[in-house]
C-alpha cells in the first residue's frame, strides 16, 4: 500500500521533520511512501476559471501536476501543514483548492482513501485544531475517511507544539505521541479498508 505525504511549508524544518518521521514509521511497517514539499515548488492559486470542468483538467500547468498524480496512485494521504494565521498554510489552501480539477474527472477519485492530518504550530495553542479542522474538512468533501489517534492526546490528528525551532519541536515528546497515536489508527484503517 502506497502512502503519499503533504508538507505545506514553504520551507523543509519542523513540519518536514514530522511528517518525514511519519513516513519512515510506515516504510518499517512495509508501506511504500512518497513526500511531496512545497519547498521551492511553483503552485498558483486557483483561479475559478471552470476550464477544468469543460476539459477534465487543471488549465494551470505548475507543479501541482506531481500532487494529482501522488493523490490518485495512494492508500493513503497524509496533509502536514505548519499553522499559520491560525489554520492551514497558504501552499495547503492552494492544493485544496486545485484538487477540484480530480473531481472534474470523476466525482468520486479519491473516495475510499484514507487521511490523517499533522499540524505544527509555533504557539502551544495557535491553531492547531482549526488546522486539522481544515485538513479533515478537505478529507470528507473528496470522501476520504479521516483517522486520529483518538482521545487523550490526538483528538483530531498529531499536534505539535515547535516554538519555532526544530531543536524545540525534537524535544516535543508529547507531540510525538500524538502521532504515533494517529499512526496507529491510520495503519488499522489502511490494512482493514483498502
Ligand atoms: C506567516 C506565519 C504565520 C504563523 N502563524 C502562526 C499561528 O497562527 N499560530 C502558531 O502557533 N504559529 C504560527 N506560525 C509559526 C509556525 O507555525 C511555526 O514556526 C512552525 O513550526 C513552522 O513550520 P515549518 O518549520 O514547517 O515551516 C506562523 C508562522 C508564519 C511564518
Amino acid at each position: 500500500m502506497k502512502v503519499f505525504g503533504i508538507c505545506a511549508s514553504p520551507r523543509n524544518d519542523t513540519t518536514y521533520y514530522a511528517l518525514s518521521e511519519a513516513l519512515s514509521h510506515l516504510e518499517n511497517h512495509d508501506f511504500e511512501t512518497e513526500i511531496f514539499t512545497c519547498r521551492g515548488k511553483d503552485l498558483k492559486p486557483c483561479m475559478h476559471c471552470d476550464y477544468c470542468l469543460e476539459n477534465k483538467k487543471c488549465i494551470i500547468q505548475d507543479d501541482m501536476a506531481e500532487v494529482y498524480e501522488n493523490l490518485l496512485n495512494s492508500d493513503g494521504i497524509i496533509l502536514a501543514t505548519p499553522v499559520q494565521s491560525g489554520s492551514v498554510s497558504a501552499n495547503m489552501s492552494i492544493i485544496m483548492d486545485r484538487t477540484r480539477a480530480l473531481e472534474a474527472v470523476d466525482y468520486n477519485i479519491l473516495r475510499g482513501k484514507i487521511g490523517m492530518s499533522i499540524a505544527v504550530g509555533g504557539d502551544r495553542t495557535g491553531g492547531q485544531d482549526f488546522a486539522h479542522l481544515s485538513n479533515i474538512t478537505y478529507f470528507m468533501i473528496h470522501g476520504i475517511i479521516p483517522v486520529s489517534g483518538g482521545p487523550f492526546g490526538s483528538n483530531l490528528g498529531a499536534s505539535f507544539w515547535s516554538r519555532d525551532s526544530l531543536d524545540e519541536m525534537k524535544r516535543d515528546t508529547y507531540g510525538m505521541e500524538s502521532l504515533k497515536r494517529t499512526l496507529k489508527e491510520f495503519e488499522n484503517f489502511l490494512n482493514k479498508y483498502i
